[in-house]
C-alpha cells in the first residue's frame, strides 16, 4: 500500500510575511499523509525552520544538474542538502517550457539529486495541442523513457513522479479522474516492464488545479498516490483541505 504523498509547489510566490504566516497556520494542521512544501530557494531556512516538528519536510523546486562550481545563479543540490531539503521538483513544465529544459537534462537532475540523496518529485506531461492530437501516452511515454534511462525505477521510486497535463496546470481546467488514471496506470506499466516491485511502490502525484473540491475523486484513483498543488497550496487552509482528502 503506497502511503499518498501531497507536496505544495509555491512557485515564485512568496515573502518573508506572508510565508510566516502560511507556516503559523500549518502548526495547527495534522494531515494524514505525507506532506512536502516546496519553497522558492532563498525561503528555504525560513520554511524549514517554520516545518519543523509538523512532520511536513521541505522541498525546493529545481537544482542544477552540475556539481558546485562556476554557474553564475545556479543552486547545487549539495546546497538544497545542506539547508534542510530532502526534496526536489525537476522537469516541472514550466521550467521545459520557458527555461527550455528538454528530457534529457530533467533526467540529469533526477539522477544527480538521487545521487546526493535528495528525493525528485520528476514532473512528466502533455501540451493541450499534443493531447487533442491524441498523443498523450506517446508524450509521456518519451519524457519517461529519458527518465529511466538515467534513473533506475529502484531510484525514481525513492522519490516520487508527477503527472501534470500542461493544460491544467494554472487553469482551473482539471483532468478529470479518468483521464488522470488512464495516464498513471499507462507511467506505472511503463516502470513496471523495467521493475515491477519498485513500480507498485512508486507515488504517482496528479498535478493540474487540484483544490479541496475535486482532490478526493482524484485520490481515489487506483493510480494517484496524492498530489503536486500550485495555486492552491498559497494558502495553508486550502493546501491543509486537499491533504485532507488524501486520508
Ligand atoms: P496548479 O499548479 O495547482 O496551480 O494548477 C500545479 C503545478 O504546476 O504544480
Amino acid at each position: 500500500m503506497r502511503r499518498k504523498l501531497v507536496a505544495a509547489n509555491w512557485k515564485m510566490n512568496g515573502s518573508s510575511a506572508a510565508n510566516a504566516q502560511w507556516l503559523a497556520a500549518w502548526r495547527d494542521v495534522s494531515a494524514p499523509c505525507d506532506v512536502v512544501v516546496c519553497a522558492p530557494f532563498v525561503y528555504l531556512p525560513q520554511v524549514g525552520a517554520g516545518l519543523a516538528g509538523s512532520g511536513a519536510e521541505l522541498g525546493a523546486q529545481n537544482l542544477s544538474a552540475q556539481a558546485p562550481g562556476a554557474y553564475t545563479g545556479e543552486v547545487a543540490g549539495e546546497m538544497l542538502s545542506d539547508v534542510g531539503c530532502r526534496w526536489v521538483i525537476v522537469g516541472h513544465s514550466e521550467r521545459r517550457a520557458l527555461y527550455g529544459e528538454t528530457n534529457e537534462l530533467v533526467a540529469g537532475k533526477a539522477a544527480r539529486a538521487i545521487a546526493l540523496g535528495l528525493k525528485p518529485i520528476a514532473c512528466v506531461g502533455e501540451t493541450l495541442t499534443e493531447r487533442d492530437a491524441g498523443r498523450t501516452l506517446e508524450v509521456v511515454a518519451a519524457q519517461m523513457a529519458a527518465l529511466l534511462a538515467q534513473c533506475p525505477v529502484e531510484q525514481l521510486a525513492f522519490g516520487a513522479l508527477a503527472y501534470e497535463p500542461v493544460w491544467a496546470i494554472g487553469t482551473g481546467r482539471t483532468a478529470t479522474p479518468a483521464q488522470a488514471q488512464e495516464v498513471h496506470a499507462a507511467i506505472r506499466e511503463q516502470l513496471a516492464r523495467a521493475d515491477a516491485q519498485a513500480a507498485q511502490r512508486t507515488r504517482i502525484l496528479y498535478g493540474g488545479s487540484v483544490k479541496p473540491g475535486n482532490a478526493r475523486e482524484l485520490f481515489a484513483q487506483p493510480d494517484i498516490d496524492g498530489g503536486l498543488i500550485g495555486g492552491a497550496s498559497l494558502v495553508a487552509a486550502e493546501f491543509a483541505a486537499i491533504c485532507a482528502a488524501a486520508s
